[in-house]
């Protein structure tokens, strides 16, 4: 084992034990597994762990081989579901290097994430450090394509055996990461969508702005639902009057408007039940930027028809971290069915994919300061 202390900004140092060379995969073998990961399935060869205790605080931090880990069988987050998690990429840079898309907004998520689920804020800069020291152990891992990326996906969940219902007074922070292209086969071919009447993502009041793994498991019978009637993804309305569209499967909704040289590009605002992505945000940043209008209001399922009816909608996509942007072409409902575009994708999707995409790989200036590069 290869080990060395180094020094993060913040303040636990990390324990660092590299897979040892003997037993790394050999270039042939991980060229192979790149060449299609998929989503979720190529995991890269090495972990980090930081614990935090009562007592101790953030202590423990460790960057380490891939390994299966051993949980008590009354740990709390297993039990009760105190966890949250996040989802960041790391990109190959034009410049040969690495980097990071929005650490810090990661951070900031996970911190109110946790605060929901009366859990410990990581700082800023640990959570930062440990992304960029996973990140430089699986350097290798990162692809070179455009469109492909190096998923990290950070865990925070309570680690406490002790089965009384309260917060836990134990917690470990994981982080893995894998290989990914596409969260969607044929990215940017147009999505049929199945308006969700029967069951809700979120409650004004509940968890829905927090990334806790209960709103997706909670997702996944809707999803099933979807699928039986050939749609690809679930459309979430509002808790309250069944009316206002919210989300699509894990993933925030764009509606564009007017001429195709101005767009007008609209999203639900953010009132505590839609997850606020980070996708979202920059999404909205790039619209300006090219002189797009942006306006984050209420849209009603009614509205989204009438808009599409009336041949005043150009488009609707979809975006998340994992589905970057993806089109919506078809929408079924209780109600009926019509189409966006014609079914078609359109070119403002692709323009602000390729917009994000340019800055996440280094093709374009990075004028908003998104890309932490990794030494
Ligand atoms: C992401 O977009 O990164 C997400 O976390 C959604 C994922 C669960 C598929």
């Amino acid at each position: 084992m290869n080990h060395r202390t180094t020094t993060p900004a913040a303040a636990a140092p990390f324990d660092v034990a590299h897979v040892p060379p003997a037993d790394r995969l050999t270039t042939a073998v991980r060229t192979d597994r790149m060449r299609h990961p998929g989503f979720g399935r190529v995991l890269t060869e090495h972990m980090v762990t930081i614990r935090w205790t009562e007592d101790a605080g953030w202590h423990e931090a460790r960057l380490r081989p891939y390994q299966a880990l051993e949980f008590d069988p009354a740990t709390v987050g297993i039990h009760y579901g105190q966890i949250v998690f996040e989802g960041l990429k790391a990109y190959s840079l034009a410049d040969g290097r690495v980097g990071i898309f929005r650490p810090d907004a990661a951070a900031r998520r996970l911190q109110r994430s946790a605060t929901r689920l009366a859990m410990p804020e990581m700082p800023t800069a640990l959570f930062t450090s440990a992304v960029t020291e996973l990140v430089r152990a699986d350097r290798a891992w990162v692809p070179a394509e455009v469109g492909k990326s190096l998923y990290l996906r950070p865990v925070l969940m309570a680690t406490e055996a002790d089965l009384d219902l309260r917060p836990a007074r134990e917690y470990l922070f994981l982080l893995i990461a894998f290989v990914t292209d596409n969260f969607f086969p044929g990215e940017l071919r147009p999505r049929t969508v199945w308006v969700c009447e029967d069951h809700v993502r979120a409650a004004p009041g509940g968890t829905g702005e927090a990334k806790t793994p209960g709103n997706y498991a909670a997702s996944l019978l809707a999803q099933e639902q979807a699928r039986e009637r050939g749609c690809d993804q679930v459309v979430w309305l509002d808790a309250v009057e069944r009316r206002w569209v919210e989300e699509m499967g894990g993933m925030n909704l764009f509606f564009a408007v007017g001429p195709e040289e101005a767009p007008r590009l609209l999203t639900p605002p953010l009132r505590g039940t839609i997850l606020p992505r980070v996708t979202r945000d920059s999404l909205i940043t790039i619209a300006s930027d090219l002189g797009w209008s942006t306006s984050e209001e209420p849209i009603s399922v009614e509205q989204w028809r009438r808009w599409a009816d009336g041949g005043s909608l150009r488009e609707v996509f979809a975006c998340g971290t994992a589905a970057v942007v993806t089109p919506v072409g078809t929408v079924r409902s209780a109600a009926g069915d019509w189409t966006v575009n014609g079914g078609r994708a359109g070119p403002l999707a692709a323009r602000l994919r390729t917009a994000l995409l340019d800055v996440q790989h280094g093709l374009v200036p990075d004028r908003h300061g998104w890309m932490v590069p990794v030494g």
